[in-house]
């Protein structure tokens, strides 16, 4: 295996493989200093590049090459070298540069989050929180589109697509012979109709799981409720098609919805198949695991309590034990 290299991100230095990315690199460090990503999907072959939330600042380029990078810089498609240094949250000039990402994102996408079934789990909703401005400058007409039915269990509100192509790459990634994709260019683009056909595979649901906004949704969830009133819970069942692992979303005892289980970042464990997602909604067709686990800073995790976890980062630094020893006690007592 070849040496590894070292990063620094907003102060904390990490050791990864050459080759890694700033962000997935920032990833194993874990916490606030992540980058958003709305276009990236470790799981998805040539994502990323396309939606610039994830810039940040490279203020050493390498130990060799110890310049600046005179841009920000994607963190999603830009590799880490041995030395580097790189700004993320305590860079003013990322925090900005975000801000304009964010305005931009929302030229079109219309702020019906409160009809949205995204809402709640949607990264743009987060990143507005995080980032947005009260106001919009922008004077002229919107983008809007009619709904498409992609089949009988998924819907297309092209209205809030934010272009991010996830969706392109999954409805490519499984199936070979077809042809799909974003039409247009500029602020004529949109997805392509043509993704419809992709709809007769078994994986095709997982466009739902991969949209970071609500332009891709469940037809079989819509409307049913707003997804904090729901309680996840991990199940699994033998599968003939995917690994059948998922989460269930409960209202008192019914099933409303089926999914692919998601990690810290978004992004799904693994592609589930249309029959886990659509067609086994009763609770015995389940083997039933646990309380899923929710991000404290998400809505979703409102009434549910759990053991406090300190980041990997803090375990392994002494200096970073000693200063959240109180945390660590606490854990323990739990
Ligand atoms: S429909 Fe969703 S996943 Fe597809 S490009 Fe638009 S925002 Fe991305
Ligand atoms: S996540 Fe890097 S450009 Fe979109």
């Amino acid at each position: 295996m070849s040496e590894k290299v070292k990063v620094t991100i907003d102060g904390i230095t990490v050791e990864v493989e050459p080759g890694t990315s700033i962000l997935n690199a920032a990833r194993q460090i874990g916490g606030d200093i992540v980058p958003p990503a709305m276009c990236y999907y470790s799981k998805l072959e040539g994502s990323g590049g396309k939606c610039r939330t994830c810039l940040v600042k490279v203020s050493k380029g390498s130990e060799k090459d110890p310049r600046p990078m005179p841009k920000l810089v994607a963190s999603c498609r830009t590799g880490v070298m041995d030395g580097m240094e790189v700004e993320n949250i305590t860079s003013p000039e990322v925090i900005e540069a975000r801000k304009g990402v964010v305005e931009m994102l929302l030229i079109n996408h219309p702020l019906d989050c409160p009809i949205c079934d995204q809402a709640g789990e949607c990264h743009l909703q987060d990143l507005s929180y995080e980032h947005g401005v009260e106001k919009t400058r922008y004077e002229f007409e919107r983008r809007t589109f009619d709904k498409i039915d992609i089949g009988d269990k998924i819907q297309l509100h092209m209205t809030r697509c934010i272009l991010c192509y996830r969706c392109v790459y999954v409805a490519d990634q499984i199936t070979n012979n077809r042809v799909h994709g974003v039409l247009g260019r500029g602020d004529a683009s949109e997805i392509s109709t043509y993704i419809e056909k992709a709809i007769d595979n078994d994986f095709s649901g997982n466009v739902i799981d991969v949209c970071p906004v609500g332009a891709l949704t469940d037809r079989t969830f819509r409307f049913k409720n707003r997804v904090w009133f729901t309680k996840p819970v991990d199940a699994h069942r033998d599968c003939p098609t995917c690994k059948g692992e998922v989460t269930l979303w409960y209202k008192g005892e019914e099933v409303l919805r089926v999914t692919g289980r998601k990690d810290q970042f978004g992004e799904v464990a693994d592609f589930i198949c249309n029959t886990c997602r659509f067609e086994t909604k009763k609770t015995s067709d389940w083997v039933i695991e646990g309380p899923r686990h929710i991000a404290k800073t998400s809505v979703i995790s409102s009434n549910h309590y759990e053991m406090a976890k300190p980041l990997d980062v803090i375990k392994h630094n002494p200096i970073l034990i000693e200063a959240n020893k109180e945390e660590f006690e606490r854990a323990t007592k739990i």
